[in-house]
């Protein structure tokens, strides 16, 4: 495990804005920062970082979490893993303690992963370059191809020897284990022996954002009907298929200078137009593309421009992402390569400049060209016909109507003309389309609404409620309550102690259990407690960081809980209205006595219940002297609170 000690350093130095930041485009608000949200698809941001809480929500999908939880989403690390790369980031030394060999096997899973895959690049490009067999077989055919060196040493390209293990007794050799050779999928097991999974092939080495080696595409050299021309490293923590897109290392910056991003099938078509200089390139390996791809994407640039050799298996694919796309708000354009060439050979025939031309001349909407396709199998059916009506208008009522309004009208104006029917037949048909979208967003938004309120508790409860209600559980008061410890526990609350003393030394005289019946809360308040036993000094920070999920998403739902003083409190103050922050002794005043008041009318209601049930008077008469000092305590109590109301 990473010391407390590292841990503290880090997160003294994480700055919630900045990390969150170096993945999406943020854009300041007032206090907060907004952007898109990266975990669900959307046009209008509503993802908001706040630098003060340290924390980010989106308001569409209800994700929330810190810094920490944000890596772990996004880039999918472990706790662990998290820390890691901010301790790297911070240039923090990270101070390990004792971990079980379990532990550290899980740890370094990914991290070894990205290690064998780096030696493995390491040893396939030296065997391109510095093998008898490398230059004669895998060298001679790229520069065949067109491929120069500098850009076969810029994406890293190698070649696997065509014996049965050279690879493989080389990791081997290197103290690689075999399952971790399995696992990259570089080595099989046949007839219980190791063999190497790209024989004979050339490497492609697929990178992340960050340049290091995720996995590979493994290209047959000779035509072979039996094998297949390209073997691609199997699914595993690090090698998620659906969040790559070939090139994307090597094309970010052109992508975001030209503000469009060029969609390719292959990985020779990127490497080639590379060395074409089109840098702003990336690949999909042919399939359809996935909603983790097109945000890939969208954090660079709105223009995706799909470039596609003209036969239609691939066309297909890329057409199924379509409406995804435009409900990104991503402006998609088509250009298909004429004469059964694919952008490698067409770029390597035509050069560079007239690629550039014939893609800028020949880019079709993707609308307009998929209701061209639809058109053409339509033929002369009537019944196909009016599938493709309803077709088009259900993707031009994806549009987003807010940010591309004339987007949309233009699309109904071009694409009633090419169908022969009446503008405004269409436009009503996009509206009905709209209208049932609209329609199930509300339905889906006032459920979750009716379950956040469900879960939140924060209908108003007066003091002065009877009995009964405060019998319920009020859990907003115990949340109150919770969070005003947290949060300023380790401010004065006279010259002798600390806001945790007072409520710590109040408490022991009424136990915990007692005042707390959650029991979520109840495991946050003893968290506390230990540690400042202990003489550590917990923040927010301290538990919104806390290595346990459960109690990060209990502090979060605690310090995300809004209340306000009522009006009654400002008055009682003649119109001074401080905020929490000035009112904390107040505020922890009150919170603390009103489950200590909540604790007392339990205590008067089963003292009354045990005054019926009682057998003599004598008895009776102690209950009633007990009914009279808990009544005093009560008034007591409730006129020390006043009039303080929670909302
Ligand atoms: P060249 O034909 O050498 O120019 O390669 P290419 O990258 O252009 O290949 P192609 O156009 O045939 O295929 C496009 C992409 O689809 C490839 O880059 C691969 O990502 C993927 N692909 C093609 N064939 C296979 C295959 O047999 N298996 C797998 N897993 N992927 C393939
Ligand atoms: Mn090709």
């Amino acid at each position: 495990m990473i010391s407390q000690n590292t841990i503290q350093q880090i997160l003294s130095r994480i700055d919630i804005v900045e990390i969150v930041g170096s993945f999406i485009r943020l854009k300041k608000r007032g206090t907060n920062y907004l952007g898109l949200c990266p975990f669900h698809n959307e046009k209008s941001p509503s993802f908001t970082v706040s630098p003060a809480k340290e924390i980010y929500k989106c308001f569409g999908c209800g994700r929330s979490g810190n810094t920490i939880g944000f890596l772990m989403e996004h880039e999918k690390y472990s706790y662990v893993e998290a820390l890691r790369w901010l301790a790297q980031k911070y240039n923090v030394d990270v101070e390990e303690t004792e971990t079980t060999p379990e532990q550290k096997l899980l740890q370094l899973s990914a991290d070894s992963l990205y290690i064998v895959n780096s030696f493995a690049q390491k040893f396939f490009t030296d065997h391109l370059f510095n093998s008898e067999e490398g230059q004669d077989i895998g060298l001679s055919y790229l520069k065949e191809r067109g491929f120069r060196e500098d850009i076969i040493k810029k994406f890293q390209i190698g070649f696997n020897p065509e014996a049965r293990d050279s690879f493989a007794k080389a990791a081997i050799h290197a103290q690689y284990s075999v399952d971790l050779l399995q696992k990259s999928g570089l080595v099989a097991i046949r007839d219980e022996r190791p063999v190497d999974n790209y024989r004979g092939r050339i490497i492609f080495p697929v990178h992340n954002q960050s340049g290091k080696v995720l996995g590979f595409g493994a290209r047959i050299l000779k035509t072979n009907d039996k094998a297949p021309k390209y073997i691609n490293t199997p699914e595993n923590e690090i090698y998620v298929k659906s969040k790559i897109l070939y090139g994307s290392y090597f094309a970010r910056m052109a992508i975001d200078k030209a503000d469009e991003c060029l969609l390719v099938e292959g990985y020779t078509d990127v490497v080639s137009l590379h060395q074409a200089g089109i840098e702003n390139v990336v690949a999909s390996g042919g399939t359809s593309l996935t909603p983790d791809q097109l945000r890939l994407v969208k954090k660079y640039t709105n223009n995706l421009t799909i470039i596609y050799d003209g036969d239609s298996a691939g066309i297909k694919a890329a057409l199924r992402g379509l409406d995804l796309a435009l409900e990104e708000s991503l402006n998609v354009k088509l250009v298909l390569i004429p004469d059964k060439e694919d952008p490698d050979s067409y770029v390597n025939k035509v050069g560079p400049a007239a690629f550039s031309q014939f893609i800028s001349e020949n880019k079709k909407d993707f609308i307009l060209f998929q209701l061209g396709v639809m058109l053409q199998d339509a033929g002369t059916d009537t019944n196909k016909k009016s599938a493709v009506v309803n077709q088009v208008a259900e993707t031009i009522s994806k549009i987003n109507k807010a940010e591309d309004f004339t987007k949309q009208q233009d699309y109904i104006k071009q694409c009633a003309e090419l169908l022969k029917i009446e503008e405004s037949g269409l436009h009503a048909l996009v509206n009905k389309f709209i209208r049932e979208k609209i329609t199930k967003e509300e339905t889906r938004a006032s459920r979750e609404d009716t379950n956040n309120r469900n879960s939140d508790n924060t209908q108003p409860v007066e003091i002065e409620d009877d009995v009964m209600a405060l019998l319920n559980k009020d859990e907003p008061h115990e949340r109150a309550m919770v969070r005003s410890l947290i949060e300023f526990g380790l401010k004065q609350w006279d010259e002798k102690q600390r806001v945790a003393d007072h409520v710590f030394s109040e408490i022991e005289e009424n136990q915990l259990e007692e005042l707390i019946d959650n029991k979520n809360l109840l495991i946050l308040v003893k968290t506390y407690k230990a540690w400042y036993d202990e003489g550590l000094e917990p923040t927010a920070k301290t538990f919104l960081y806390h290595e346990d999920n459960m109690i990060r998403h209990l502090a979060m739902a605690v310090m995300d809980y809004h209340y306000e003083i009522s009006p009654n409190w400002k008055n009682v103050y003649e119109g001074k209205i401080d905020s929490r922050e000035d009112l904390y002794k107040e505020e922890v005043f009150s919170t603390l006595n009103y489950l200590k008041l909540r604790k007392i009318k339990r205590m008067v209601a089963e003292n009354q219940h045990d005054l019926e049930q009682a057998a003599s008077t004598d008895e009776q008469m102690v209950l009633l002297q007990v009914h009279q000092h808990l009544k005093k305590m009560e008034i007591d109590l409730t006129r020390k609170l006043g009039t303080v109301i929670f909302r």
